[in-house]
């Protein structure tokens, strides 16, 4: 859970360069300007569901294919999709349908229903480790007033699972589903198709990017709390008895802020290497860490302020149900410190869950042994003369099935179904016998260690992070949104001094070089003063502005202004797109 203040909340308000209505601008600033807004705004909108807009939907795309090009480099990770709609069974064998619960306490006085754990986020420093009782106790302790009638007295608090369900097919004799609350589960259950694209070579890994939905209790914080989101989630499934080396002391020259589980109510932040933290074991799982300093990596990459974050280890009530250990990477914003990726280590909860319930033993993986073990083995050794005659073309198959099979546990008849086939094995088919057997290995069921991202919360920050007042008229602000390059919507805008004498036909045959370089987004705008369209890139974020004048007509020199800097530099146009080929 998120929001947390610690003691030196000014100082990182300070570093944000932040005053209160400063976050206010910048959400009208995105509203103006179309990167986000408010869904369905024209019949009064939905608490939790918010548009991206022509410049916001070209942002998350940016952000989108950065996280996947970023894991996808490590070469052993593939891209998967699966369905958002899944069957009740799938959620069952998850947890979800048992466990994915929020608090929910209700006033007494008007019947407005909130989540407990926001209720007192002002007055604990984690209250999304407690438990109702707990919760209960401090609504009262405290007098939480209701924020709808400013009331204080409270039903106890009760659990609402957060899934949004739906019936596959009409309603009558339909198939229970629910809207997924996380992409995760599509990797699970496609293990066996990544196994085997991996050829059963682990560690392997594979990202999925997609809407998750969530039926929030009182969402109230914008891009932080949705009901329907983007998340982008990696599975990475290890052998959990093979040391890998992943050379964290690569990044000694890192120094990550770290809050481990707090002892006694203690909260400690401390900064250390990431190599140090898993030495010492504050990071209880080296592919935890090394998942750690990879995405910190990522989020500087993104335009995040590496002042600005820091990670945060759950407190053992705190964990999901699937989790033997969890490190948050929360960013600092207006909200105060929100957790934007979950890196929790899942052990082998959900592959065995999904082979208990489907009754599947396919979720496993294949493990050699140092050495070749011999050792003597009980086994159903099939008697060819009477299961050959029997079972004619399909013994062989029925053959090694049985070898498969427990010695100890078989009841006969035992029946199965073999190549489409209910056959029934007699007493008298086979042999009970003691063998010396070679073992080379064994299957296992492998361990999950998993980062999930919420995209929706690292876009707000990098737009956060990246907005800039820099000067005020008035009430104008002038004002430039520091986007990095490739993450910003429009890469390069043309200007054309004036609308006339042929500037603008030369704007545009340079608009048209350009979008021959590829993956650059090149925009025209020949409105107004050139100083207001030099404001109106800056402010969303648009790093080079080009601009065309009467000596590019003599000359085929243009003006290239830097967002940043403001430095402008005349160039030539083919160096123009020489630069532009190298962005
Ligand atoms: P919280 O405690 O804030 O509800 P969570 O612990 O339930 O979050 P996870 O289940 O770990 O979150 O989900 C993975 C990531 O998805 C989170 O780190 C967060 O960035 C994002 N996320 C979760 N819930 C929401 C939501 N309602 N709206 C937007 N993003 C969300
Ligand atoms: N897959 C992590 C989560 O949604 O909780």
């Amino acid at each position: 859970m998120g929001l947390f203040i610690t003691p030196n909340l000014l100082d990182m308000l300070k570093l944000m360069n932040a005053d209160e209505n400063k976050s206010k601008r910048l959400v009208s600033l995105m509203k103006k300007r179309g990167f986000i807004q408010p869904a369905f705004e024209l019949y009064g909108g939905v608490a939790g569901l918010y548009d991206y807009g022509p410049l916001g939907g070209r942002l998350r795309r940016n952000v989108i294919s950065k996280w996947i090009n970023h894991w996808i480099s490590l070469g052993n990770i593939v891209e998967i999709d699966s369905p958002t709609i899944t069957p009740e069974p799938v959620l069952k064998a998850s947890g979800h349908i048992g466990a994915f619960n929020d608090y929910a306490s209700e006033c007494k006085f008007c019947s407005s229903i909130y989540r407990s754990d926001h209720l007192l986020e002002e007055v604990h420093n984690n209250p999304d480790s407690l438990d109702n009782l707990s919760l209960d106790e401090e609504l009262s302790k405290h007098k939480i007033p209701c924020p709808s009638c400013k009331k204080s007295g409270w039903l106890p608090s009760e659990p609402l699972n957060l899934m949004f369900s739906t019936t596959i097919g009409a309603s009558k004799g339909g198939r229970r589903a629910y809207m997924r609350p996380e992409t995760a589960q599509g990797m699970f259950l496609q293990y066996p198709s990544i196994y085997r694209h991996f050829r059963g070579k682990l560690p392997f890994g594979a990202v999925q990017v997609g809407k998750g939905y969530r039926n929030e209790i009182s969402p109230r914080q914008g891009m932080i709390r949705l009901r329907e989101f983007n998340m982008a989630e990696l599975e990475y499934f290890i052998d959990p008895q093979k040391d890998i080396d992943y050379n964290l002391n690569s990044w000694d020259h890192i120094e990550l802020k770290l809050v481990p589980d707090p002892i006694n109510g203690e909260i400690k932040e401390l900064k250390c290497t990431i190599y140090d933290a898993v030495e010492n074991k504050i990071i209880r799982d080296k592919t935890v860490g090394w998942f750690m300093i990879k995405t910190f990596e990522l989020m500087i990459e993104l335009g995040i302020n590496s002042d600005l974050i820091r990670f945060r280890q759950h407190e053992t009530d705190e964990m999901a149900h699937y989790a033997t250990d969890c490190w948050d990477l929360e960013i600092f914003g207006s909200y105060g410190w929100i957790e934007c990726v979950g890196i929790a280590n899942r052990g082998c909860y959900d592959l065995e869950a999904h082979q208990k319930v489907s009754k599947t033993n396919d979720l496993k993986a294949w493990r050699d042994y140092e050495n070749e073990l011999e050792i003597d083995k009980i086994i159903c050794s099939p008697v060819q003369s009477i299961i050959g005659p029997h079972f004619k073309g399909k013994s062989k198959l029925i053959s090694n099935h049985l070898e498969t099979l427990d010695a100890l546990e078989i009841k006969f008849p035992y029946s199965t179904t073999i190549d489409g086939e209910e056959i029934t094995i007699e007493e008298n088919m086979v042999e009970i016998k003691e063998v010396k057997s070679i073992e080379r290995g064994e299957w296992f069921t492998p361990h999950v260690v998993e980062p999930a991202f919420g995209i929706d919360r690292i876009i707000w920050h990098i737009l956060e992070h990246s907005y800039t007042e820099i000067s005020k008229e008035n009430d104008d602000y002038y004002t430039i949104l520091a986007l990095k390059n490739k993450i910003c919507p429009i890469d390069f805008s043309v200007y054309p001094l004036f609308e006339k004498d042929g500037l603008d036909e030369m704007a545009k045959k340079i608009i048209f070089s350009i979008r021959d370089i590829k993956g650059i987004n090149v925009n025209y705008d020949g409105t107004k003063s050139i100083g207001r369209r030099y404001a109106r890139g800056d402010e969303i974020g648009v790093p080079y502005a080009i601009t065309v004048d009467h000596q590019t007509l003599e000359d085929n020199t243009v003006t290239l202004r830097e967002r940043d800097s403001q430095e402008q530099k005349r160039m030539h146009i083919e160096d123009l797109l020489k630069f532009i080929s190298q962005y």
